[in-house]
C-alpha cells in the first residue's frame, strides 16, 4: 500500500517525497513533464493520462475517471497532488474520501488558484508561504494540515519567490504526508480491530 502522486511539472516535490523514503506506488501526470522522468529514474510506475482539452468542452468527470482507473491497480491509500494542473471532479473524492492531499504555494485562504505566487507579489504582500491541505471538490479550499511562512524580498520576481517557496514545500510536504499516512494506517488498524472485536 502507498501513495499515488499526481504531477504536471518539474516534479521536485515528487523527488522530495521519494527522497524522504515515502512509499510511492504510482505517479500520474496529465501532460508530458519532467515528473514522469523523476518517477522513471526512481523505478516507480508512471503513467501519462493526457489531458487533451483545456477549453470549454473539457469533460472533467470523464478525465477524473481515467485518473482513478490509472491509480486503481497500484494499492493507493493516499493521493498526493504535487503541482497537478487539473482540478479533479467528484469521482476521485468518491474513490479516496479524505485521502487526497495538496501543496499550494501561498498561505491559504490567501491567494488560491493557479497564479498564487504572482498574486501575492501583485498584492504587495510582505509574507507568503505554502500550505498543505486536504483536497476537496473546491480547489485550494480543504482543511489545512500545515503551513509555513516565506518572506517576500525586495526585488523578488515570481520565479525567485516561487523557488524559495518550493524549497520550503519540499521539506514541509513530505513531513506532512508522513504524518497523514501514519494517521490513516492507525485509523485503519483501529477499525479493523473493532471489526474483529465485534465478531
Ligand atoms: C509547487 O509550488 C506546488 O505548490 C504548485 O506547483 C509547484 C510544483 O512544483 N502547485 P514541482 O513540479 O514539484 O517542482
Amino acid at each position: 500500500m502507498g501513495i499515488g502522486v499526481l504531477a504536471s511539472g518539474s516534479g521536485t516535490n515528487l523527488a522530495a517525497i521519494l527522497e524522504a523514503g515515502l512509499p510511492v506506488t504510482s505517479v500520474i501526470a496529465d501532460r508530458p513533464c519532467r515528473a514522469l522522468e523523476v518517477a522513471a529514474a526512481a523505478g516507480v510506475p508512471a503513467e501519462l493520462v493526457e489531458r487533451r482539452s483545456f477549453g470549454l468542452g473539457f469533460d472533467r468527470v470523464a478525465f477524473t475517471q481515467q485518473v482513478v482507473r490509472a491509480l486503481a491497480p497500484h494499492r493507493v491509500e493516499l493521493v498526493a497532488m504535487a503541482g497537478f494542473g487539473t482540478v479533479l471532479a467528484q469521482p476521485i473524492h468518491d474513490a479516496y474520501p479524505e485521502r487526497i492531499v495538496n501543496t499550494h504555494p501561498a498561505l491559504l485562504p490567501a491567494f488560491p488558484g493557479w497564479h498564487a505566487v504572482e498574486d501575492a507579489l501583485a498584492a504587495g504582500a510582505q509574507v507568503t508561504g505554502c500550505t498543505v491541505h486536504l483536497a476537496t471538490l473546491e480547489a485550494d479550499a480543504g482543511p489545512i494540515l500545515a503551513q509555513q511562512e516565506v518572506p517576500i524580498l525586495e526585488g523578488d520576481s515570481p520565479e525567485s519567490l516561487h523557488e524559495r517557496i518550493k524549497a520550503v514545500e519540499r521539506r514541509l510536504y513530505p513531513r506532512t504526508i508522513e504524518v497523514v499516512l501514519a494517521q490513516l494506517r492507525e485509523a485503519g488498524q483501529a477499525s479493523m480491530a473493532a471489526r474483529v472485536d465485534a465478531r
